[in-house]
């Protein structure tokens, strides 16, 4: 079987090897040819050394960047900087060619022509770099909560609930949209749809989520969900993978502790697992990156509520684009402020006004905040947003009243029958793997964003 670059790279020298993947470049003289080869295994690449007196310039013409080859030769020690080993090629069979207009050809492309060219991008060093740790931080999403005896629990992405109240839910149908069947009253007639009423894809699991969490005790969940706000930011996109833990028999303060305890095992394993991968994108991107990391595990969480929180705001003297008072929906401008600026240190903000949170959430005594929590992070503001629920049927139901929410029975049923206090949040994948590696723009942390007006591959 075909070793991997990553592990052919570990390997000491003095035996034959087989090695395939793409080139990144071929450079030398007339005696002597080093091409970079790149598997997509590790950020590294396999130096191979062809010796001009045994193979002509014909037999390594098609060897141009972003060929496909497959060699076969010694690995010895190497003689150059930046590497230990290296092939010394004794056989060449070359998969495919790469003519001359191949997009990737030269170093420093920038972000938005990577975007332009998404389905080759993962190609290039950056994105390699980025989709490996994306990968490893998915790992230890799994690890973090199956060790901790959490279920991965499935929950639907096609639903008739809004889980956020937002209203930003794209709607699935197979109703033909130039002909819409309609009611007497003239509305459309969703009797007539595919699931005989108005579906639509999730914002969020965590509605069904709380039914596995009443049963089930500990689950998480951790898929694809889907927002058709018109956002065009560098945090925001319409399809994003979302982690939801949803813990019976957790108040607030477990709630945060677990996602405090969540974000640093993540950040942990990934510069535990992916240290050159980081180490790239810290050395061509951003000098801070794996300072910022290490501080984020070694550092407390600053605890505060939105009232604290606002009043240093306001107190600050600073000239805010929209301006900040109690009761506002905190702007990114503000959370950052005071992650950045005031505390330099994540912040984990709790009881905000219950009219800027959703309906699920735990009323306080005061009757005027809920116990919601987000998790602000420096350069991403909210990363985590959560709370503990109303557990309270008559309370919860007066909400659902309020908000005007219809066909909620069954998640009612959770408080009627057996109600228990419990606590979850979500944390935005994308959102932690933008963190992680430093990237500046969300859609450049998944292999195929989408966002508004772009919906390509
Ligand atoms: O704060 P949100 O809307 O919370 C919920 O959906 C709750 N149901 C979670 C729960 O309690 N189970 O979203 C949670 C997180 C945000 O903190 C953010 O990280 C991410 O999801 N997020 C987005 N990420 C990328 N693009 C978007 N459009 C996002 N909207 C939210």
């Amino acid at each position: 079987m075909r070793k991997t670059i990553k592990d052919i790279l570990k390997e000491a020298p003095g035996q034959k090897v087989d090695v395939k993947g793409w080139v990144r470049t071929r450079r030398g003289n007339k005696n002597v040819q080093f091409v970079a080869l790149n598997d997509g295994s590790t950020i590294n690449n396999l130096q191979i050394v062809f010796d001009l007196s045994k193979f002509s310039e014909e037999d390594l013409k098609p060897i141009t960047t972003g060929s496909s080859i497959h060699v076969e030769g010694e690995l010895v020690a190497s003689q150059g900087s930046g590497q230990n080993v290296e092939v010394q090629a004794e056989k060449l069979e070359v998969y495919g060619t790469s003519p001359a207009d191949y997009p990737l050809q030269k170093k420093g492309h920038s972000m938005e022509f990577l975007r332009e060219k998404a389905h080759l991008r993962p190609r290039t060093n950056t994105f390699g770099a980025v989709l490996r740790i994306r990968h490893a931080l998915a790992y230890a999403v799994h690890k973090f909560f199956n060790d901790r005896g959490f279920y991965y629990f499935h929950t639907p992405l096609i639903t008739a609930s809004d889980c956020e109240g937002a209203g930003a839910q794209f709607q699935v149908t197979t109703m033909p949209l130039n002909d819409l069947p309609k009611t007497e009253d003239g509305n459309i007639d969703y009797s007539k749809d595919f699931f005989g009423k108005m579906a639509s894809l999730t914002v969020s699991g965590q509605l069904e989520g709380e039914l596995g969490a009443t049963a089930l005790g500990l689950i998480y969940t951790f898929g694809p969900t889907f927002r058709a706000e018109n956002s065009n930011t560098p945090r925001h996109l319409s399809e994003f993978w979302m982690i939801e833990p949803e813990m019976a028999f957790y108040e607030i303060d477990d709630n945060m502790n677990l996602a405090e305890e969540f974000i640093k095992y993540c950040v942990k394993y990934a510069l535990d697992n992916c240290y050159d991968d980081i180490k790239f994108l810290n050395d061509h991107f951003d000098p801070e990156l794996i300072d910022r990391l290490k501080f984020v595990i070694d550092n407390d969480f600053v605890r505060l509520s939105y009232g604290e929180g606002i009043e240093i705001l306001e107190k600050s003297g600073k000239k805010f684009e929209f301006p900040v008072h109690w009761g506002v929906d905190l702007a990114s401008e503000h959370e950052r402020y005071l992650v950045e600026e005031h505390f330099k240190k994540p912040v984990i903000l709790t009881d905000y006004p219950k009219e800027i949170k959703a309906f699920y959430m735990k009323l306080n005594d005061d009757g005027k905040t809920v116990r919601a929590m987000d998790v602000l992070f420096p350069k991403i503001g909210e990363i985590i947003g959560g709370s503990q629920r109303e557990e309270n049927y008559d309370k919860l139901m007066s909400r659902v009243k309020e908000m005007g929410l219809e066909g909620m029975d069954w998640y009612l049923d959770t408080r009627k029958y057996g109600t228990v206090p419990h606590s979850g949040f979500g944390l935005g994948f994308e959102r932690l793997v933008l963190f992680v590696t430093g990237m500046q723009n969300i859609r450049d942390v998944i292999p195929f964003p989408r966002y508004p007006k772009a919906c390509e591959y």
